[in-house]
């Protein structure tokens, strides 16, 4: 008797195998699911059924992919060879079984599930915006392991598999029809009878195209490998993420044969899984999973949003909670700030939406609303207007008298702490920020800032909100920059005075990729804008140790703002900035990445020591999400104790001694060892 599964036989004689893992909301393939599924096979093998399908009974999706708790430590690359030896053979029992398969595939269908998809004779996908089916394990630092990708390049041809694997791209049933990885798409009410006519008629399999076939044939197969090995090399850095380099050789290799295709995918997926990256990039799944229950067990389901203040984040956040679903309502006092964000608003909603009736029930979704008839009907108030704590108190004390009596009272402010808003509320405890970054719709984290006085409770329904809104909450305490602005500053100022230094801006933004930010510190400010960074950092240097570079305000007298403003470190020409060449002889100091590093690091140590997150993996969750800071170095605090506590701190010494007390190590670190 399985756990995880159940087979029923229809009237037809077609074979039904139910997958609802126990104890979990999605089907992964833990060991356990496999092991049954392997007994479940044999026994339908023997009772050979006309044919057979393999449905799940989890109202999210399909399957989630293979167990990823399974692949935590995973440290010996043999061991982990074989068990996906052990899968390749079970899925091959399953594409030899004698009668027709077919899998069902609703909601999710991810990785591994897409594999057991793929081993399955035929595809019928729910034809609707919430069935997803893709390959996400390069953003793991993997690639498909359990067969996949052999079977996706035989199924699909080997340029459209090897996109799919390299991109993670999430297809909708209609877009994986297109393509051939779907037989079938229906809508709801039609999908088991297509998936049982399916059976019944017994089509010949999906086949590529005759000139995608010889695709994967040499010297084309050489010759397209390279060329897209060329194409991720200027998206991906191969010494950081080696997967979709390894997925590339993997295939133009052993492209010509399917069975050292399977060898190779078993030892490629190994190696990978093992690695460094891999685990610190499933470090940074999980963490990003820890920070979506910490939005979950509310009873607080918010419907209806108001946004006071609809300048650059107001409206933009306005924006997206309607195009996440919500009743908005987005109050200004002038009547063109709503304009603009509206017209702002229509773009988003058109860009993501993409379909009419879409684009029109967000935008119904949306209204202006410049009297803040809102505020008595909303359960949750946002606050985003100017910064200035004396009109923050008067809006908010309006907003307390007007407002429901359980309506969450939001902040969005990035620098004012909220014990000084709340001295006019009445219950101060109600006040809670909700942080958002800029911008808003690219931006994943929100910061959920609680002070002394803000009750639990509201942090809570806080998380939960930006949870419902499909964005990871991080909770913080209300001091000085929260976290990602307090951490990130110093790395930036630390950019900006190497700059004053001499230092060409394109050798330090160089510098900070190399290490595996996102972006260059220099055009980060660009892009922030320079105001902005002049504006935080004067706020943050009242109350921490931070000398503001004198460039900053020069550039703001001059209104080089950055991209904004067409000219800011760099010139900026279409929104492209125009970098002057380094000299060929030019030699960067020595300590250049070390230098902007380390103050972000010794700043990380701090915010610990201070408890303003509580512990060390929701630091990394927070600088990875809100900053990009190398997710393969799994954050801050991970790298610092993968390098070595005691070697970190003597280089911070050493940096110390070269260039003064900003690298004055923090008291934390002796916590850390
Ligand atoms: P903004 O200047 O673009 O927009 C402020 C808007 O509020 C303007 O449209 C103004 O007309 C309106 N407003 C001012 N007083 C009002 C009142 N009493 N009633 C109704 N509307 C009023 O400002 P921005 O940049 O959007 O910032 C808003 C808040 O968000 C600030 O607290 C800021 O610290 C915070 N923040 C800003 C970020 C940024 O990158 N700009 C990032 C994260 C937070």
């Amino acid at each position: 008797m399985s756990k995880h599964w159940s087979y029923k036989l229809d009237d037809n004689g077609i074979g039904w195998l139910h997958f609802d893992h126990l104890d979990s909301s999605n089907n992964v393939f833990s060991n356990e699911a496999l092991d049954e599924l392997a007994a479940e096979i044999s026994e339908i093998d023997k009772a050979a059924p006309r044919g057979l399908i393999f449905i799940s009974d989890k109202k999210a999706g399909f399957i989630a992919g293979a167990d990823v708790k399974g692949f935590v430590g995973r440290s010996d690359v043999d061991e982990t060879e074989q068990f996906i030896k052990g899968v390749h053979s079970l899925f091959q029992r399953i594409e030899d079984l004698p009668f027709p398969t077919l899998a069902l595939i609703h909601g999710h269908c991810l990785g591994g599930g897409l594999e057991l998809a793929l081993a399955c004779r035929y595809r019928v996908a729910r034809d609707d915006e919430g069935t997803r089916l893709s390959f996400p394990e390069v953003r793991l630092g993997i690639f498909p392991g359990f067969g996949g990708s052999v079977r996706s390049i035989e199924l699909l041809g080997p340029l459209v598999a090897m996109q799919n694997m390299l991109n993670s791209r999430a297809l909708t049933g209609r877009a994986a029809k297109k393509i051939g990885l779907v037989d079938q798409i229906a809508p709801e009410r039609h999908l088991k009878q297509a998936a049982i006519d399916l059976i019944t008629r017994q089509p010949p399999p999906h086949q590529p195209s005759f000139s995608q076939r010889l695709l994967n044939n040499n010297p084309l197969r050489s010759m397209l490998a390279r060329y897209m090995e060329k194409e991720t090399a200027k998206r991906v850095n191969r010494e950081h993420y080696p997967a979709p380099f390894k997925l590339l050789d993997h295939w133009k290799l052993h492209g010509g044969s399917k069975a050292a295709l399977y060898k190779s995918e078993a030892r490629g997926v190994a190696e990978l899984l093992t690695s460094s990256t891999a685990q610190n990039l499933i470090r940074v799944f999980f963490l990003q999973e820890r920070m979506k229950s910490l939005g979950k067990g509310s009873d607080f389901k918010p419907h209806h949003v108001h946004v006071i203040g609809g300048g650059v984040m107001g409206g933009d956040i306005a924006a997206w909670c309607a195009l996440r679903g919500m009743r908005v309502t987005l109050q200004d006092r002038e009547a063109q700030y709503l304009s603009k964000a509206m017209q702002r608003a229509h773009a988003l909603f058109r860009k993501k939406l993409k379909r009419t009736p879409l684009i029109q029930a967000a935008g119904d979704r949306l209204i202006p609303d410049h009297k803040g008839d809102g505020i008595e009907k909303a359960d949750i108030i946002i606050e985003a207007i100017f910064e200035s704590v004396e009109a923050k108190q008067v809006l908010f004390k309006e907003i307390e008298a007007r407002a429901k009596p359980d309506a969450v009272l939001a902040s969005n402010t990035s620098s004012i702490p909220l014990e000084q808003i709340a001295t006019i509320l009445k219950k101060p405890e109600r006040l809670v920020g909700i942080h958002f970054f800029n911008p808003v719709a690219k931006m994943q984290l929100i910061e959920i800032v609680s002070s002394k006085q803000t009750s639990p409770d509201e942090t809570h329904r806080a998380a939960a909100f930006a949870l419902a809104i499909n964005r990871l909450p991080l909770p913080v305490t209300s001091s000085p920059g929260f976290l990602v602005n307090r951490i990130l500053m110093p790395y930036l100022l630390e950019a900006v005075a190497l700059l004053e230094e001499g230092v060409p801006a394109p050798a330090i933004d160089r510098a900070a990729l190399r290490f595996g930010m996102p972006m260059g510190p220099i055009a980060l400010a660009d892009s922030v804008g320079i105001d902005i960074c002049l504006s935080v950092a004067q706020k943050l240097s009242e109350t921490m140790d931070v000398t503001v570079p004198a460039i900053l305000q020069k550039k703001v007298d001059d209104n080089n703002l950055g991209i904004k403003s067409g000219w800011g470190f760099y010139r900026y020409q279409k929104g492209k900035a125009v970098k002057t060449p380094i000299p060929s002889d030019y030699k960067a100091p020595e300590d250049l990445t070390n230098r902007m590093i380390f103050r972000l690091l010794n700043e990380a140590v701090a915010c610990l020591r201070e408890g303003v997150v509580e512990d060390a993996d929701l630091l990394d969750a927070g600088v990875i999400f809100g900053t990009g800071f190398a997710p393969f170095r799994g954050g801050p605090m991970q790298y610092i104790r993968d390098s070595g506590v005691n070697q970190m701190r003597q280089r911070l010494e050493a940096l110390n001694s070269a260039h003064g007390a900003r690298f004055k190590a923090d008291p934390g670190w002796s916590d850390l060892e």
